[in-house]
């Protein structure tokens, strides 16, 4: 049986091949996508993600929409250097022909997981937002779920959004904060690992040769993101972020993991980043906090030849 997911997404570019990806791959049933504020305002975000179902030809997938701020405060503003205004790469789809469904993020995430209990896996890749009020809704989620698999974070790495935080976590350092603290199973795909999984030139060429809908799409939202990519980092090509979580769920071998309890930076110039208690004093600020199964190893390469042949297949 397939595994049974919902992504928490913000579409923008990498979440698109991230979505793809999983839409591909028969080890996954993606049951739904959320959406959330991040890389665009959370109401581009449900067209981007209502756009991407119609390119895959999966319009039967619901899309609920998500909150629109963070737990504590103002959604601090989209990313169109990174992602482009329209969060595809400044290609400006037309409008898409659907509409989200008629539940909110939070509560649509509830509802699949008391009907599903032990069989559905969160993917969030975009803030944590939706994932924490889902928890204030319904606390139970965490005996229903089957685990969350999220892009996010930075244990021992630099932060992207700024020098200390990761943009998903320090979006919304709050909610994140509740969301490792909860009881529940939570792998952490962190920047620790997505800043070594380097998706080459050559690579992006060969989607070029697939000839279908998806690495079609993926071929012409990818220029303006690898243009911020190649003006920021030394290397050439992109980073894989979220298509790093999707990696996990097919074949975790492909990473090295820590078990550490994780902490969330909430005030002043180290907001956002992600603290992981280790050794053997903890401090009680991480006692009795569950161990979060953090990434900190992956096979690039290998993680990166898998995506490909996937979307190979489509
Ligand atoms: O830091 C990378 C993460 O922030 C990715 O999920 C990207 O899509 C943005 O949301
Ligand atoms: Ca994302």
């Amino acid at each position: 049986m397939p595994r049974k997911i919902i992504i928490d997404t913000d579409p923008g570019v990498d979440d698109t091949m991230a979505i793809f990806f999983a839409l591909c791959s028969p080890e996954l049933e993606v049951i739904g996508l959320t959406t959330i504020f991040g890389n665009v305002h959370t109401e581009l975000a449900t067209r981007n993600a209502l756009r991407l179902l119609e390119i895959a030809g999966r319009t039967d997938i619901p899309v609920a929409h998500g909150a629109d701020n963070a737990l504590t405060g103002p959604f601090e503003g989209p990313v169109p250097f990174v992602h482009g205004s329209d969060g595809q790469g400044d290609i400006f789809l037309p409008d898409p022909a659907g509409a989200p469904a008629d539940i909110s993020a939070a509560q649509f995430i509830v509802e699949q997981l008391r009907a599903h209990p032990g069989e559905i896996t969160l993917v969030p890749v975009g803030p944590l937002t939706n994932i924490a009020l889902a928890l204030r809704l319904e606390p139970r989620i965490t005996e229903w779920v089957d685990q969350v698999v999220l892009m996010g974070g930075n244990a021992l790495a630099p932060g992207n959004a700024s020098p200390a935080g990761e943009a998903n976590i320090r979006n919304d350092p709050e909610a994140a904060d509740l969301v490792f603290g909860a009881d529940w199973s939570v792998t952490m795909v962190g920047l620790d690992v997505t800043h070594k999984v380097h998706m080459k030139p050559e690579d992006i060429a060969e989607y070029e040769t697939h000839g279908n809908a998806m690495s079609d799409h993926i071929i012409r939202i990818l220029p303006h993101y690898r243009n911020y990519f190649e003006s920021s980092y030394p290397a050439q090509g992109i980073f894989v972020h979220d298509s790093s979580a999707i990696a996990y769920l097919l074949d975790p071998s492909l990473f090295e993991t820590k078990r550490w309890a994780i902490r969330v930076g909430t005030q002043g110039l180290g907001r956002g980043k992600t603290w992981p208690a280790f050794g053997k004093h903890i401090l009680p600020a991480w006692q009795n906090r569950p161990l979060v199964n953090v990434c900190v190893g992956v096979d690039g390469p290998r993680l990166v030849a898998l995506e490909a042949e996937r979307l190979r297949k489509a």
